[in-house]
């Protein structure tokens, strides 16, 4: 059984608005409570820590009726800071070297099978795994001037999605020398890898999109709809 840690502590600054995206309702439900449900979807779930802003009063709480818990707790200024506290909040029955699993509340068109993927094969990664998806279109870097430098071959980009699976310790520890060596980092597999790790790619579908800004909420209101369907 693995825990998941849900940062959903950021402000949305992209998306701008009044309510933080995570809390925007599509379908009657905010993107935290899509997520969630996407992941207890999967019997191997066993709970989840979901890290909100320092003084957030609109969490109304969030069951799926099974029983397992999902436990609240304060988050930080930055993403890597909030899973920090999330992973501290993990129960101590988690062990040191369990697998955790890490999850944008921002991200809530998780797809069953990627998530069955990514930790049937993430643990049997003595590291661990990302979900990720190829790059599609061609790469251009720009120059000062806004002109293009050049072209960069794209075949080895992937773009880095959620969930990731780590061990609880090893993440944290990651996540800590990150920090104190004053490096941001945007997601847990490039606080892995500056430790010399390298963690395992899996594939996932590229719809498994982080809302950023109102086009992004558009697309899983499409997205959701089309599933309902039976599309
Ligand atoms: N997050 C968090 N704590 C932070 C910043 C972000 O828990 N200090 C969470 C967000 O709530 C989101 C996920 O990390 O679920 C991915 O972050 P992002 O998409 O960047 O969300 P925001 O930081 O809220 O958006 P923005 O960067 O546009 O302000
Ligand atoms: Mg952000």
């Amino acid at each position: 059984m693995t825990w998941v840690v849900v940062p959903a502590a950021g402000r949305g600054t992209r998306f701008g608005g009044e309510v933080p995206k995570q809390y925007l309702e599509v379908a009657g439900e905010p993107l935290i409570a899509h997520s969630l449900r996407a992941l207890f979807a999967h019997p191997g779930v066993e709970g989840a820590v979901l890290v909100l802003a320092d003084g957030d009063s609109r969490w109304p709480g969030w069951s799926d009726g099974s029983g397992r818990p999902v436990i609240a707790c304060t988050g930080g200024d930055t993403r890597a800071e909030s899973v920090l506290a999330g992973l501290a909040a993990l129960p101590d029955s988690v062990r040191a070297d369990a697998f955790v699993l890490v999850h944008d509340a921002a991200r809530p068109n998780l797809r069953p099978a990627d998530l069955a993927a990514l930790l049937e094969r993430g643990r049997e990664d003595p590291v661990g795994a990302i979900l990720a998806s190829p790059v599609r279109d061609t790469l251009k870097r720009a120059g000062d001037d806004g002109g293009i430098d050049r072209t960069e071959p794209r075949d080895r980009l992937w773009r880095a999605l959620t969930p990731q699976l780590f061990r609880r310790l090893q993440l944290g520890r990651a996540l800590e020398s990150a920090a104190a060596d004053g490096v941001e980092v945007t997601d847990e597999a490039m606080a892995m890898e500056r430790q010399g790790a390298r963690p395992l790619l899996v594939e996932g579908a590229a719809d498994n999109i982080k809302v950023t800004t109102p086009a992004d909420l558009a697309y899983f209101e499409f997205l959701l709809a089309r599933r309902a369907a039976g599309e």
